[in-house]
């Protein structure tokens, strides 16, 4: 029993429900107000969410940014001493590294049990999905018909040949992708795709995804695969030198053999050594709730993870699309086995 009945007002607070009366405030034990946040995520909407969270429960948030492989290294070395009650990285596949490196804790809500479709967070509940992303391929709409990539195993016909942009396979999101191709068909068929795709390749993998879009726009190559907010970002961009990408770049959502397109989630978990466990799941539950997914939806370019809630005008013109629905769990779970296909396959 992770939740503390005194914590209750602050809940129903966290939820948008009636304020509790000030006599119940005073009633609550000493507890200590306040919750340790290790995140990634450096955007200034996600200061101005924490700072909401403070506003409606009273629970001081302290936040430490890092950047997403520094945020475990930092986790490993506090070890029983770490402050950090909550984790917020980025990738299923890192959020089930930190909880194989017993990072996390397991823990239970019934309203992230709600809010969050079942596929996007941890079956053992150290990790929750907040918001989700595909991974697509974007594409030259001047020099390529989106009819000829309606599957990743697309980008490995010979015809896309010197033509493909990717970045490196050390960053997680293609480890994920790959591990997804994993679960689905076997270690055989994603070493096989990962081959194909380095035939192809325009370049030396380098850069992140929004490189490879601006690569795009200075014809370096034709397609490639990117996170969808990427593109919701590039989108909305008013900035001079994004604007050739902006102006050629489509989006398709392929299929992954006969499931759909790929998604992965940036999320987090209750630390192992968490000393306001409470406060905690009161943070996670506030993030998964209408007015955060909204607002996620919009300063991130990100699509909510709860159902209901629209995603932003720019990723919205791109169309719906068919999600896979292996739970993610399986990301970090094939990960090192992602790693060393990658490796194999001559993808650096
Ligand atoms: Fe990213």
């Amino acid at each position: 029993m992770k939740r503390l009945s005194y914590l209750l007002p602050l809940l129903a607070m966290a939820c948008g429900e009636p304020a509790p009366s000030e006599q119940a405030i005073e009633a609550t034990p000493a507890a200590p107000r306040e919750v340790n946040v290790y995140t990634h995520r450096h955007y200034d909407t996600d200061k101005a969410l924490f700072a909401a969270f403070t506003e409606k429960t009273g629970i001081a948030v302290k936040v430490i940014e890092a950047d997403d492989d520094e945020v475990l290294e930092r986790m490993a070395q506090e070890g029983a001493n770490s402050p950090c009650d909550v984790l917020i990285t980025a990738d299923a596949g890192r959020l089930g590294l930190a909880k194989a490196r017993g990072f996390l804790q397991p823990v239970t809500s019934d309203v992230l049990s709600a809010n969050i479709p079942a596929n996007l967070r941890d079956p053992e509940g150290n990790w929750f999905g907040l918001t989700m992303r595909a991974r697509v391929i974007a594409y030259d709409k001047t020099k390529v018909k989106p009819e000829e990539l309606k599957n990743y195993a697309d980008l490995t016909n010979s015809k896309w040949k010197g033509k493909v942009l990717v970045r490196s396979s050390e960053n997680v999101y293609n480890q994920s992708l790959l591990a997804a191709m994993i679960a689905h068909d076997g270690p055989e068929a994603a070493k096989a795709w990962a081959k194909g795709i380095v035939r192809n390749m325009a370049r030396e993998p380098k850069g992140g995804d929004t490189d490879q879009l601006l690569a795009i726009g200075e014809g370096l190559g034709t397609v490639t695969i990117a996170n969808s907010y990427y593109i919701g970002k590039l989108m909305a961009s008013e900035e001079p030198e994004k604007q050739k990408a902006k102006a050629v770049i489509g989006v398709v959502f392929p299929a992954m053999g006969a499931h759909g397109t790929h998604v992965n989630i940036s999320g987090g978990g209750v630390a192992k050594h968490a000393r306001h466990i409470p406060e905690a799941i009161a943070l996670l539950e506030f993030l998964s709730s209408d007015e955060v997914q909204r607002s996620f939806a919009e300063g991130n370019k990100e699509y909510p993870v709860k159902a209901g809630i629209p995603a932003s005008a720019e990723l919205a013109a791109f169309g719906s699309f068919q999600r896979d629905t292996l739970n993610l769990e399986a990301l970090g779970r094939l990960n090192a086995d992602a790693v060393k296909l990658f490796d194999e396959a001559g993808w650096h």
